[in-house]
């Protein structure tokens, strides 16, 4: 089994969305070893973003983060972050494939519903972040 890291996004928490994100995980065969709902800091988000820093979306994709409820889980499953990335699509909603999450859910680039972790590095960072585990 290996681990990766996926984040209900705020505008997914505000539309009751989580019920339907976490159905899709389960389906999908995705075990949740962890869970939590956070809040970020402008901080955090800036610390948990610090790859795009200096992009022109940084600033409203800090902003965004911190609009509302976040709920980062640790996943497992075997390829768990190749699995994960086909499972939720591409960052654009307009460009994911049909029956991806953010296909079904995502509105904007931006308020794509969903983050997921790109590779088992910054997984093992990114659970880090969140989790002791
Ligand atoms: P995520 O997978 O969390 O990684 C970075 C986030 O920045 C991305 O999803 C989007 O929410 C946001 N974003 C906004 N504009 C862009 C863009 N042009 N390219 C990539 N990510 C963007």
């Amino acid at each position: 089994m290996s681990k990766t890291l996926l984040i209900i996004k705020p505008d997914a928490t505000e539309r009751n969305l989580v019920g339907h994100v976490i159905n899709r995980l389960e389906r999908a065969r995705f075990k949740i070893a962890e869970i939590r709902l956070v809040r970020l800091t402008e901080q955090q988000a800036r610390q948990f973003y610090a790859v795009h820093e200096g992009k022109p979306f940084l600033e409203s994709l800090v902003a965004f983060m911190t609009s509302g409820p976040v709920i980062p889980m640790m996943l497992e499953k075997d390829n768990a972050v190749e699995d994960l990335r086909t499972l939720i699509g591409a960052t654009d909603p307009a460009k994911a494939a049909c029956g991806t999450i953010r296909y079904e859910v995502g509105r904007t680039i931006e308020k794509n519903s969903v983050h997921a972790s790109d590779s088992d590095e910054n997984a093992a960072k990114e659970v880090a972040f969140f989790f002791d585990a």
